[in-house]
């Protein structure tokens, strides 16, 4: 699996040149987040694992929620490294461990969320723990970069609570509040480089824009993304300020969401997502979802015939060409996380 990754990248030698330039010399990453970074943590019964996840890459289900790569495959491979192995597999010896640590779990939150898998904070006590076992040392920190994923499993779980949308600025903060500590801790335990993704729009997601403004994104959706933004923004420059030194990096997801959706519209000739929020694989109707199969085993979605056409893939994930369309967009501004 991990092969076909790199000889998928190898043919796109530019990649590999722009992570190797001087002052890089990253080796290995630790994801910390939900499924954008997710490559393999949840359990069986997690979506990630059932048909048709997997499809394009590498074929079957493994754990990714998506139809192929995931944004930590990419981020993987710009450093020239293979994708960290997920915590759950760190027993399968030291070998694998060399690229770094994948904590990431899907649905989950910098608060605990409406799925039960490890939060933020409880993620972040596991890399504890894995150095307390002297899996990674000092040193290895030092050559290290942690990405951390906050895709709106929060929002999800604050506005299926009782949260309002009147009270929403007071939770961003909050959220964001912790989410610093968070990113603290994680460069205090001697991760060299701390990248945080911002937030995508979350009113161009199917799961959101379907229910209100299909064929448009929701405002208000976005307008959510946007404030969250703003304040992480804000929260970064702090950081940053207080070590004297830029370790904390904001990775522009919206920007790189925006571009990759719209960026065709120009070229309509060579439109590579014609219906940008369009998901490729559906519930048959709305009591399914992506991968569900009925009691008797029927398949109770469709897949779009061409899923490299498909932005989104399921109702909040983008498919592997979504994700290599994200990654290009931001490839450029990622040379600061080396220096
Ligand atoms: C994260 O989960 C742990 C364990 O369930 C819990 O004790 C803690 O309060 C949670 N942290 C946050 C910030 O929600
Ligand atoms: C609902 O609101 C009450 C009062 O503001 C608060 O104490 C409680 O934690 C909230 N519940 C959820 C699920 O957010
Ligand atoms: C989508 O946007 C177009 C152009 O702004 C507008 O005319 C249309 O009414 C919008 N549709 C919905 C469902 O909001």
């Amino acid at each position: 699996m991990e092969k076909l990754i790199f000889s998928l990248f190898l043919a796109l030698p530019l990649i590999f040149t722009e992570a190797h330039v001087p002052g890089g010399g990253f080796t290995k990453l630790f994801d910390f987040g939900d499924s954008y970074v997710d490559t393999g943590n949840g359990g069986r019964q997690a979506t990630s694992w059932k048909k048709p996840y997997g499809i394009i890459f590498p074929g079957k289900p493994t754990g990714r929620y998506s139809d192929g790569r995931v944004f930590t495959d990419y981020i993987a491979s710009w450093m020239g490294i293979r994708s960290p192995i997920p915590y759950r597999w760190r027993k399968m010896g030291k070998k694998v461990q060399g690229h770094g640590m994948n904590f990431a779990y899907g649905g989950t939150g910098v608060f605990d969320t409406l799925v039960k898998a490890p939060n933020m904070t409880t993620q972040i006590n596991l890399f504890q723990q894995v150095l307390e076992e002297k899996l990674h040392t000092k040193r290895d920190l030092k050559s290290s970069i942690a990405l951390v994923s906050l895709a709106g499993n929060d929002y999800a779980a604050y506005l299926a609570g009782n949260g309002t949308i009147q009270s929403l600025p007071a939770f961003t903060t909050s959220l964001i509040r912790q989410l610093s500590l968070n990113m603290k801790h994680i460069h205090g335990m001697g991760v060299r480089k701390v990248a945080i993704m911002a937030i995508q729009p979350l009113g161009c997601l199917p799961q959101v824009s379907a229910l209100t403004s299909y064929p448009n994104c929701s405002v208000t959706g976005n307008s959510i993304s946007k404030f969250h933004n703003q304040i992480l923004e804000k929260s970064v420059q702090k950081l940053n300020k207080e070590t004297k030194d830029s370790v904390y990096i904001k990775v522009d997801i919206y920007s790189a969401f925006t571009a990759a959706m719209k960026s065709q519209e120009h070229h309509p000739g060579t439109s590579k997502f014609k219906d940008p929020l369009k998901q490729c694989c559906r519930g048959v109707n709305s009591a399914y979802s992506c991968g569900d199969v009925d009691k008797n085993g029927a398949y109770k979605y469709v897949v779009c015939k061409k899923p490299n056409s498909a932005f989104f893939w399921d109702s909040v994930h983008p498919t592997q060409a979504g994700w290599d369309a994200v990654f290009s967009a931001l490839k450029s501004s990622l040379h600061i996380l080396l220096g």
